[in-house]
């Protein structure tokens, strides 16, 4: 075989792999294999650069150049749609078009995707170009981030596809994703996206297609748009397009009357809550090309097309007050009080209002009935103020000046929408959120500590920085409210078992802004000790993977400030970890190297997250699903039945709680295999997830 031929044999081979496992959600390479052959191909591509191609599935991995991105024009205006709240509106549009076109006609119904439209233009069968819909006629360039996408194929398969077409559709992040990236922020300090929509739209627009290709988005396409497309109907185009490659959702339907367009309204309303990605209603497009031209266009939206919107749960409520707190990074969130509701199952009293912008455009006054929607957004929140009802208001809401707790004037930077309160040093909720994140589990994990005491520590002014823990006293303890000997005991037991917690973890629990887990992990890997991170330089610093300015930044201020050096040198007296111990990488074993494990069900020695960690501590990866590249399933009491069930199609082994410890290497220090026992939790106050 030629290495022009192994080249195309690789790029295949991956192409169908990847198409297996992102468009048909059923894996048939492992792991390694799909490694063994992705390592290959990129050597040959490094060997051979004649034989380039920016379809080839190595491309999809991004890469790091950080430009703006170019505007272009669109061949076709992305046009939006005219949205209706009710079938009586749905009525109304089926009736206009009958009467339009006054012949038999059929109409597709789809979901809508809550995600950011994209076009994708195919030359060839190749993907040449992805433009964001923009103002409609010009978009931006994003074709090295769409790239990353897996189930957007770059080459298409089969034959048969025009030299020239347009493929449109929705650019999404799963819940689970959107999730887990917002868990993520939220332990970096940064700010929390507010929905899986604006999720995928600001990673689409990230500069750095890397990031973009670790953000997991995906993509659903909903439109063929060309000069010569396979077929009149536009069902069946996209039934070709899947041949072709796309990812086109099942939930799609063709109806020949009303009555099945209602059915499938109905169906839907209930069944996209159980569905990975979000949704926001219906769209109904007539089928055929030819009618949907004759019909013609408005100036906005087609008047072929209509999207039925899904009720967003709204309440109205009245609004008692506005409280603002102070998070551990000082910044202040203001949260209306409001008078409980029923919302989507739940009570709800508190909302959060963001920022001084979101209260300014609300013109919000205090008494005043205002509106509330929970819809996509996790959070509740306010939508808008019933003016009609306000007689006998209160005052109108305004952002405080001073820090609710200690007074200090609050200040706001230049392009931020929050306040913060400057007093890092003094002001006491930042101290005890900064205590709270030192304690938690994922930092120093000190058991037996929880928030109340830490409060109680710090009142009666025993604690007042993380050092002071060190020298605190079983006696003391045993002396406070609601502690006992035993528990004093097993505090002082925790604390001094954090002075063995790798550097790693401290780092992290210093609280440094937008240094989260992750970002903590690699620095400690790049400079093995905290000596080495106190000379850094910003250069230095952004040199390491997942840093940026901002972090760089952030950390080298930190470690700049002599409040911050002396709490160091008080840490680093009492014994704490500070550099990475035996450049093992802080890894106990390395038996679970190279293996991905999934965790699934419930447990009962100890919790998923302690699993979690033992997984990383001896060399494994934790996986999110099931897939071929499963090594095993660490699995629990009631797992779910479709992941047993996938599990079993696969062939991967699942291991008991007691099968999994009993594979661990006895090791003295072993701070993880402690019993379970009540945990605090990461405190929540810089977080409008807070409700
Ligand atoms: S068709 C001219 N189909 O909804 C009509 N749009 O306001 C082209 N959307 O910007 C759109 N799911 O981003 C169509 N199944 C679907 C859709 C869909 C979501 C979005 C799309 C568009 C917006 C329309």
């Amino acid at each position: 075989m030629t290495p022009q031929e192994e080249i195309q044999r690789l790029r295949d081979e991956l192409n169908q792999a990847n198409y297996d496992y992102y468009v048909l959600s059923n894996p048939t390479m492992t792991d390694y294999d799909f490694d063994q052959a992705m390592a290959r191909l990129l050597s040959l591509e490094q060997q051979y650069p004649q034989w380039a191609d920016e379809t080839s599935p190595t491309q999809r991995v991004g890469n790091d150049s950080q430009q703006g991105f170019v505007q272009e024009a669109h061949r076709y205006p992305m046009l939006s749609l005219g949205n209706t709240y009710s079938e009586s509106e749905v009525s109304a549009f089926y009736e206009r078009v009958r009467k339009a076109l006054n012949e038999p006609f059929d109409l597709v119904c789809e979901l809508k995707y809550d995600g950011t439209s994209i076009s994708l233009t195919y030359e060839d069968g190749r993907l040449v170009k992805a433009l964001t819909r923009g103002d409609g006629h010009r978009g931006d360039n994003v074709t090295d981030n769409v790239r990353t996408i897996r189930s957007i194929p770059l080459a298409l398969r089969g034959d048969g596809f025009p030299d020239f077409f347009e493929m449109r559709g929705e650019v999404l992040m799963p819940w689970p994703v959107f999730e887990a990236l917002n868990e993520a922020r939220e332990q970096a300090e940064e700010p929390l996206f507010a929905n899986p929509r604006n999720a995928a739209s600001g990673t689409l627009k990230l500069q750095n297609s890397t990031m973009v290709a670790s953000r997991k988005l995906d993509a659903f396409v909903y439109y063929m748009l060309g000069e010569t497309l396979p077929t009149d109907s536009h069902y069946d185009n996209l039934m070709t397009g899947k041949r072709w490659g796309f990812k086109v959702s099942d939930a799609i339907r063709r109806c020949h009357d009303l009555d099945a367009v209602f059915d499938f309204i109905r169906y839907w309303d209930v069944a996209r809550k159980q569905l990975p990605v979000a949704t926001d209603g219906i769209v109904i497009k007539v089928d055929s090309l030819a009618q949907q031209e004759k019909l013609g266009l408005t100036a906005k939206s087609p008047r072929w097309a209509i999207a039925y919107k899904f009720q967003t749960e709204r309440a109205v409520t009245r609004l008692n007050s506005v409280s603002f707190q102070v998070g551990r990074t000082g910044a202040v969130t203001p949260v209306a009080n409001l008078d409980p509701v029923q919302l989507s199952g739940t009570v709800v009293k508190r909302a959060s209002l963001h920022n001084d912008d979101v209260i300014q455009s609300l013109d919000l006054h205090i008494g005043d009935m205002v509106y509330v929607e929970k819809g996509g957004e996790i959070i509740p929140k306010i939508v808008g103020v019933d003016t009609e009802a306000r007689f006998m208001v209160g005052d109108k809401v305004r952002f405080i000046k001073q820090c609710p707790e200690c007074g200090a004037s609050l200040v706001r930077f230049e392009g931020e929408a929050a306040h913060y309160c400057p007093n890092q040093s003094d002001c006491p909720p930042q101290i005890k959120a900064r205590l709270e994140h030192f304690i938690h589990r994922k930092a120093m994990n000190i058991d037996g500590l929880g928030a109340e005491t830490i409060d109680a520590l710090y009142k009666a002014g025993i604690v007042v920085d993380p050092s002071s823990l060190y020298t605190l006293k079983a006696n003391i303890l045993a002396s406070m409210e609601r502690l006992g000997e035993k528990s004093a005991a097993n505090i002082i037991k925790g604390i001094e078992a954090s002075k063995a917690v790798p550097f790693e973890r401290l780092l992290f629990a210093l609280g440094i802004r937008f240094v989260g887990e992750t970002v903590a992990k690699k620095l400690a890997r790049a400079f093995k000790s905290m000596d080495a991170l106190q000379v850094a330089t910003v250069d230095e610093l952004v040199k390491v993977d997942d840093v940026g300015m901002r972090i760089a930044e952030s950390v080298v201020d930190y470690l700049a400030s002599p409040a911050n050096k002396a709490l160091i040198e008080r840490l680093k007296a009492v014994g704490l970890t500070f550099e990475v111990v035996d450049d093992d990488q802080g890894l106990k074993s390395s038996i679970f190297e190279g293996k991905t494990i999934v965790i699934s069900g419930t447990f009962t020695k100890h919790s998923r997250d302690e699993y979690k960690v033992m997984i990383e501590e001896h060399g494994g990866k934790n996986g999110s699903g099931v897939t071929s590249k499963t090594s095993f399933i660490l699995a629990g009491e009631n797992m779910g039945p479709a992941k047993l069930e996938k599990a079993k199609s696969l062939g991967v082994e699942l291991l008991s709680e007691d099968a999994f410890l009993a594979l661990l290497p006895e090791i003295d220090d072993e701070v993880d295999t402690k019993p379970l026992e009540p945990k605090s939790l990461l405190p929540k106050e810089d977080s409008p997830l807070l409700f």
